[in-house]
Formats: structure tokens, sequence, C-alpha cells
């Protein structure tokens, strides 16, 4: 699509799960953070932090730091204990196949207003860098995996203590030749409400 509207590429925009093994310009994706950083925030700074995994060295650490959380936090478990290797060999693969991953981090507030305006913050920052690199043929998947919550994952991929992951962003090159994920939204009407149907209606 030539020059879309804003509300074209909203409507667009889908989560890319398919990797591809077309370069990522690392230069490309910090102009886009750039843009993504308009986000509105309501702090005296910007609240928004990323540690970009973009080298082989890198990938493997990172990969290894995941694989070490889902150790410590058990989360194989929760799989089909008799394909585990099998699972456990696909997880792997599919984190060392991601070309770029952004660790985007917000702080953490004991307040939780100034909590809740962080994490809103650096969620408007995440969607606008997803909604900018639609338009450049980049594709993300946001990912709020458990391990994010794991404190020894986040120091061991330098995020502070005082720290919070918002989310993984997977990024890897919209393949166009693979069909693209389509979506459907409930209409207006489920979900939008006229305070005067909702309000409590004292006696
Ligand atoms: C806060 C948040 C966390 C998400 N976490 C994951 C995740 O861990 N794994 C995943 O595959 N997708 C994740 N997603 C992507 C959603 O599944 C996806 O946005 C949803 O299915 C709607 O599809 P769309 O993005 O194509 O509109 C997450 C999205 C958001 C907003």
């Amino acid at each position: 699509m030539i020059n879309p509207s804003i509300e074209e590429v909203i409507k667009e925009r889908r989560t890319i799960r398919t990797l591809s093994d077309q370069t990522v310009s690392i230069e490309k994706i910090k102009k886009i953070l750039e843009v993504a950083s308009y986000a509105p925030y309501h702090s005296k700074e910007e609240p928004w932090s990323v540690v970009i995994v973009s080298t082989d060295e890198e990938r493997r650490f990172f990969v290894e730091k995941i694989m070490d959380s889902y150790e410590r936090l058990d989360i194989w478990a929760r799989y089909d204990q008799q394909h585990l290797a099998a699972s456990k060999k696909r997880t792997e693969r599919y984190f060392l196949d991601v070309p770029v991953t952004l660790i985007v981090t917000a702080p953490i507030s004991e307040k939780k207003k100034a909590n809740l305006e962080a994490i809103s913050a650096v969620s408007a920052f995440i969607q606008n860098f997803q909604l900018a690199a639609w338009t450049h043929k980049i594709g993300v998947t946001w990912r709020t995996v458990p391990i994010i919550f794991d404190e020894v994952f986040k120091q061991a991929v330098g995020v502070e203590a005082d720290r919070q992951i918002i989310g993984l962003l997977d990024i890897s090159m919209i393949d166009e030749t693979i069909k693209q994920p389509t979506a459907k939204r409930t209409s207006v009407d489920q979900w939008v409400w006229d305070l005067s149907e909702k309000r409590l209606v004292e006696e």
C-alpha cells in the first residue's frame, strides 16, 4: 500500500510470528525506536529503556539465559513430559533463530499511579514501535513469557533491579511470500457503554 493512512496502518498491523532470514537493519531499528519515543509519558524522565540483542554472540548469551530461566522457573513442568526433549529443542531453536530481540523496560514504582503510568507509557511506546516497524515491513512479536519476571534473568541481561520488563520484542523482516495473518475485532457496541446503562443508581 502506498502512503497508508494512520488508520490503515493501525488496522493492518499484525503480530508476525514467522521468522525470515532477511537481514534486519539495526540502524533502521534505532530510527524506529526514535519515532516510537514520541509516545506520551507522565513522569520527569522518559520511562522507556531498551536492550538490543542482535549479534550472534549476544544471541547465544541471551538464549542461554532464557533456557536457564525456563529451568529455574520450572516452566517445563507445564509441557507434555513425553516430548519434553523435543519441546526444549524447539524453544531453544526458535529463540536462536529470532534475528533481533528488544528487551523493553519501564521503571518500577511503589506508587500504584506512577507504576501504572510507566507501564502505560512504555506500552504506548511499544505500539508506536510496532506500527512504525510495520510500515518498513518489519514484523514484531511482543512477548510476555514468564521469564520476564525472573529477577536472575533480568539481572543477567542487564535490566536494573528497579526496572520491569514490559515485553520482549522479537523482530524479523516480513516475508511477503508467506500469507500474513488476518484479524477480526468485536464490534464497538459489544464493549462501549453509555454511563446511564452502567452507573450505580442509588435508591
Ligand atoms: C501485552 C502483550 C503481551 C503479549 N505476549 C505475547 C506472547 O507472550 N506470545 C505471543 O505469541 N504473542 C504475544 N502477544 C501478541 C498477541 O497475542 C497479539 O497481539 C494478539 O493475538 C492479537 O493479534 P495482532 O497483534 O495480530 O492484532 C502479546 C501482546 C500484548 C499486547
